[in-house]
């Protein structure tokens, strides 16, 4: 089979739709490492394509998995790597900053107070699709936020916060007011006990995106941070509820974005809702921003079919984009009423399983094809 026939019996595979160039990026990504979350990190595609593209290779024996799960060339892979030109990815990320382009130097105390502070925070649990960011992508949040103006003595929204960047927020001293709205019970008494013991002006409330914002709410921020499940309906809602709560033009949102759970395709079509629906500018979008913590239920919630993909990470893989938009004259929320919505369950997402029915004690609704 060649890069071609290989790109195609993916596309039939998972429905995802997927390019020869996409096949050569698993194939130089493998060349690089013999770690399939490595490769998957790399890669910059749907979970499912990444996975579908090794299990095409082992099947037609380009490639061999070890008991450790381990992938590697076969000695026919080797030759088809040379007669396709592909060369082993190499890293040039900038490991100072770890591509952000943010220096943390001015906050390294806010750093070091984070991690003590927030030492007994609540576990990441799948009923939200949870999985919280590292410390230093926190601090990166709140470093981009205040160099783009949009942090100090300002309203911050932060609209689901299992990051715990109102946290954050309020110990950098710099946001006049930080809302959280939170679905989780565990993480809203978690951060109001904390904003009462360091006297942090933050309050979180109860809150499930799909219902209306509370009324005082209705454009009352300058600034909304949220990191949304990737269903496109999601990603709807979930920046029309931001966008409701902004006080008008020239007010920012700032929002994670995959490339692990979210094609281009989806991306694309994000990006007409954002400019065409919702009629804001993007002004950033920073590749591989938020670096996540492993979470324990990984293994658990994804398929278990490949012999390479049970394999406990050896890095924080899991990484999405940070995207900044700003509001113009004219700029659209949505109407402040509840919608239902699929949250997290699509064709792209990491736990969907082809063919089976999602636990229901996930509290997943559905799986919509
Ligand atoms: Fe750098």
């Amino acid at each position: 089979m060649d890069i071609k026939g290989i790109a195609e019996e993916v596309y039939r595979r998972t429905g995802i739709e997927t390019t020869e160039r996409d096949v050569e990026k698993v194939l130089s990504g493998l060349a690089g490492s013999s770690h399939f979350w490595e490769v998957v990190c790399a890669a910059r595609k749907p979970f499912s394509v990444v996975a579908e593209i090794i299990e095409i290779l082992k099947q037609t024996k380009l490639v061999k998995v070890d008991e450790q799960g381990d992938i590697s060339f076969t000695p026919e892979g080797m030759e088809f790597l040379n007669s396709s030109r592909i060369a082993p990815r190499k890293d040039y990320t900038c490991p100072a900053c770890e591509g952000r382009g943010i220096g943390l130097e001015k906050l390294k105390e806010l750093l070091q107070k984070f991690d003590e502070v927030t030492a007994d925070r609540p576990k990441a649990i799948i009923d939200y699709d949870q999985g919280f960011v590292t410390t230093r992508t926190v601090a990166g949040r709140i470093a981009l936020m205040a160099g783009r103006g949009d942090l100090e003595g300002k309203k911050l929204l932060v609209l689901g916060d299992d990051d715990l960047v109102s946290v954050a927020a309020g110990l950098s001293g710099m946001p006049a007011e930080v809302v959280v709205m939170e679905i989780d019970d565990r993480l809203v008494e978690y951060i109001n006990n904390k904003a009462a013991k360091f006297g942090l002006p933050v309050k979180a409330i109860k809150y499930d995106f799909r219902e209306k914002l509370p009324e005082e709410y209705v454009g009352y921020f300058h600034t909304f941070t949220t990191d949304p499940p990737e269903t496109l309906e999601a990603l709807e809602v979930c920046m029309g509820r931001g966008l409701t709560g902004l006080s008008g033009e020239g007010c920012a949102g700032y929002f994670g974005l995959t490339r692990t759970e979210a094609s281009l395709k989806k991306w694309n079509l994000f990006q007409q809702l954002l400019v065409g629906k919702f009629k804001v500018a993007i002004t950033d979008i920073i590749d591989d921003f938020n670096h996540y913590v492993n979470w324990d239920y990984l293994l658990e919630s994804i398929r278990d079919d490949y012999t390479f993909v049970q394999v406990k990470p050896r890095l924080n893989w899991y990484r999405s984009s940070m995207y900044r938009i700003e509001t113009l004259s004219g700029f659209k929320g949505m109407e402040n009423r509840s919608v239902p919505c699929e949250l997290y369950v699509d064709k792209e997402a990491l736990i969907y399983r082809p063919g089976k029915s999602v636990d229901k004690e996930k509290k997943v609704r559905y799986i919509k094809n």
